[in-house]
Order: structure tokens, then sequence, then C-alpha cells
């Protein structure tokens, strides 16, 4: 098994200790910082935006992997990477033109990513394969964090594993939703190469400890 990057996400840290957690996370093995962004429209949520995301990019020494779950996210591409993502991920299902706000999110310089709700087929991704650095699967509706694990995101990964190793394409494949210890290693057998794991990180006795597990998944 290739070696698989984890994402804390920012939404299930503790906001009055922020300067804390993100010293946590710089000490901990995680490759990256999900960092969640909701506007109560695309999700019936909020979360946060560029204020938090400058302060967060001051205290974390990890790259920030930005998922937006918002409406038209191609008005905001330039101030996200301003902002210092060096992921950017936009819906589907928030794009009238996804193929031009991906090319304008590499233009930026930040990686980029489409991303599927859970009913969403892969096969609609078939003309955006090649242009895309990365693909979030949510395995939760997206919103919220702490919510249950949508087990047929098991098949859904295999199945967009396999269409990439037909077209020899290698974008990562990144979980969101739902992701901890109980279902990591199922998720990288399939073919996930990156897991995002909110409360199952945050909520821990031990995030750091946690994070290091989510690491060692796969090793021999
Ligand atoms: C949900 C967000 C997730 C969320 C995951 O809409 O996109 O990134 O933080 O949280 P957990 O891991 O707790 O399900
Ligand atoms: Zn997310």
């Amino acid at each position: 098994m290739s070696q698989h990057l984890v994402a804390p996400s920012l939404l299930a840290a503790d906001f009055t200790q922020l300067a804390a957690e993100m010293a946590l996370v710089n000490r901990s093995q995680a490759d990256w910082l999900h960092f969640d962004v909701m506007d109560g429209r695309f999700v019936p949520n909020i979360s946060f935006g560029f204020p938090i995301m400058e302060a967060v990019q001051k205290l974390c020494q990890k790259p920030l992997d930005v998922h937006l779950m918002i409406l038209e996210p191609e008005k905001y591409i330039s101030a996200f990477r301003d902002a210092g993502a060096a992921v950017i991920t936009v819906h589907y299902e928030a794009c009238v033109h996804l193929h031009r706000t991906i090319q304008e999110i590499k233009a930026s310089g930040a990686k980029a990513g489409v991303a599927l709700n859970p009913h969403t087929p892969i096969e609609l991704l078939d003309d955006i394969l090649e242009d895309v650095d990365l693909i979030l699967l949510m395995s939760v509706n997206p919103g919220f964090g702490g919510q249950k694990f949508i087990y047929r995101t098991i098949p859904k990964i295999r199945r967009l594993k396999d269409r990439l190793i037909e077209r020899n394409l290698s974008p990562l494949i990144e979980i969101d939703g739902g992701v901890g210890l109980q279902n990591a290693e199922e998720l990288l057998k399939a073919g996930a190469n990156v897991l995002v794991a909110g409360n199952s990180v945050f909520g821990a006795k031990d995030p750091e400890a946690t994070i290091a597990q989510l690491k060692a998944i796969g090793e021999e």
C-alpha cells in the first residue's frame, strides 16, 4: 500500500484554543490541515472564512487543504490562494463551468481538486479527470462534522480507482466525513490516499497519537 496522507479537519478543533490546536497539528505527523469553508447556501451551515484562514496560516506549518462548500467558488480562488491555500477543492455540484474553474485554480499555483457529494456518480467526472490533482469523495452529506460514514463510499472509491487505472491517471483520492481508525484501513485498501479526519482526531483523548495511528495503517 502506498504512503497515504492524513489531513485533520480544523472544523472539529477547539477554536478557543486555536494556537494550541495548531501547535498540536504542527508537532504531529499530519500532512495537511483540512480547512472547510461553508456558505450557508451550498450547505446548510456556515463555518469560517478569510480572517480565520489568515490566522491559521500564521500558526500552522502544514499545507492548507481548502474545501470550498460554497456556490460560485470561482469568485474567491485568488483570495483563497492569497490567504495561503495549497490545495483548493470545489464541488462539482457548485460549478457551472468546472473546467474553467479548475484551470483558474491551477493558474493560481494551488493544486486543484473536485469534490463529489455522496449521491453524485464518479462517471460525471470523465471529462475532467485529466485536469484535476485531487478528487474528494464526500462520505457524509457536507455541512457538518461528526456524522456517520456512508458505507457506499467504499465501492465508489474502488470504481474511481479502477477508472483512473484504466485511464492511466493518478490524481489523489481524498475521503471526507466519518473517517477514523475504524474504517481507515478499508478506505486505503479501496484506493483512497488522503484521509480527512475531524472528530476522530480532535475528539480523541490523544489527537497526536491518533494521527500517528492513522498514518501507520498499512505500514508493514
Ligand atoms: C463536512 C466537512 C468535513 C468535516 C469532517 O462537511 O467537509 O471535512 O470536517 O468531519 P468528521 O471527520 O468529524 O466527519
Ligand atoms: Zn471537508
